[in-house]
């Protein structure tokens, strides 16, 4: 088949995810989920999992390439940020298939991956970008030639934070979709802390005044609505205070804790009130998948910002910031 296609592995944690695209489509993506059986993620048992699945996901997807006639141009990976155990596994996988396909490797970071699949899925072009996900919590934009993060959490990501509330609470994980659902029956607002410094906000705190809460004899609803209200406000502060100083007329939500309708709706609100877009792309795009990784990978392979073997090393604390942007975008003439 004509066009160029580059397949995309991503693994940081407990999504293990394939998928090739081209241009335009996602031509595959097979995922295969670590749930953990009890408590939060561990890092090891993750990267167990992805050791396991990883053969057969690649296979799959490379046996559907080859019937197509789908050659490969390129293999992207998830050179970080994550937990280490699961990016080493992805990362010896996308390095075999370079070798013994005779592509090159690219490594890209998971959070511009999820910038950037946003800006596909969407009419997106140049937004302020938040980005809310389990262990990562930022407000980003692009400026000379990166991706700034205008503020960030100082603690664990919402999303963390969402998940240890709810394990506390007896919930399963992961607690964000439980904690949604739950606020919808809450009849009062339980007062909590507040913490924005700057442009920087933390959640460690509130985690655990709701779980004092409880203790004082507040019901789980009123908790988990509280708890939204009061994160959600901390995030869409920042995220207006951004749109404010980079003029900038559009809004992206990315990453899993996007999912949440609550947030969404505080998102759109705020947009509306400013005169600007709202843009939050379907719920297979917002939590870590194959596709943004290869998605991201197809932009640097079209730029020609390829990861010799040897700088391919996996970096678990990969800032956004770090990387500069070589692909093309209106945004990019500034
Ligand atoms: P990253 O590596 O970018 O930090 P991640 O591994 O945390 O990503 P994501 O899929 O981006 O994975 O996000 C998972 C998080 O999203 C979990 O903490 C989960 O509780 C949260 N989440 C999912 N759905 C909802 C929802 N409806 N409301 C709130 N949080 C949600
Ligand atoms: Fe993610």
């Amino acid at each position: 088949m004509k066009g160029n296609y580059v397949l995309g592995i991503e693994g940081t944690a407990w999504n293990l995810s394939a998928a090739i695209v081209d241009e335009k489509n996602v031509v595959i993506e097979k995922t295969a989920t670590y749930k953990p059986r009890a408590g939060g993620i561990h890092p090891r048992e993750a990267a167990q999992h992805h050791a396991s699945h990883i053969t057969a996901l690649l296979k799959n997807v490379l046996c559907y390439a080859s019937e197509n006639n789908i050659t490969l141009d390129a293999v992207a990976f998830a050179q970080g940020p994550g937990l280490g155990p699961c990016l080493r596994i992805t990362a010896t996988a996308a390095r075999t298939i370079s070798l013994s396909c005779n592509i090159p490797l690219i490594g890209v970071n998971h959070c511009i991956a999820h910038i950037e699949v946003g800006i596909w899925k969407t009419e997106a072009e140049d937004p302020v970008t938040l980005y809310v996900s389990g262990a990562n919590s930022q407000v980003l934009a692009y400026r000379g030639k990166k991706y700034r993060i205008f503020g960030e959490t100082m603690d664990i990501g919402i999303g963390n934070a969402l998940d240890k509330f709810a394990r506390a609470a007896g919930l399963e994980h992961p607690g964000g979709p439980k904690i949604e659902k739950l606020a919808r029956s809450a009849t009062h607002y339980v007062q909590l802390p507040y913490t924005v410094k700057g442009m920087d906000f933390s959640f460690s705190g509130l985690t655990t005044a709701c779980m004092e809460s409880l203790k004082n004899g507040e019901l789980l609803p009123d908790v988990c609505y509280s708890f939204q209200e009061t994160a959600f406000a901390m995030l869409v502060e920042v995220t207006e205070r951004a749109v404010a100083h980079t003029g900038k007329k559009e809004v992206l939500l990315a990453g899993g804790v996007g999912a949440n309708k609550r947030l969404v709706s505080m998102l759109q609100i705020m947009c509306d009130e400013r005169g600007i877009d709202f843009y939050a792309p379907e719920k297979r795009y917002m939590g870590d998948n194959g596709t943004m990784i290869a998605h991201l990978g197809y932009l640097q392979y079209k730029a020609g910002d390829t990861t010799p073997i040897e700088k391919s090393a996996v970096n678990p604390n990969f800032r956004p910031d770090e990387v500069t942007i070589t692909w093309k975008h209106p945004q990019h003439r500034q």
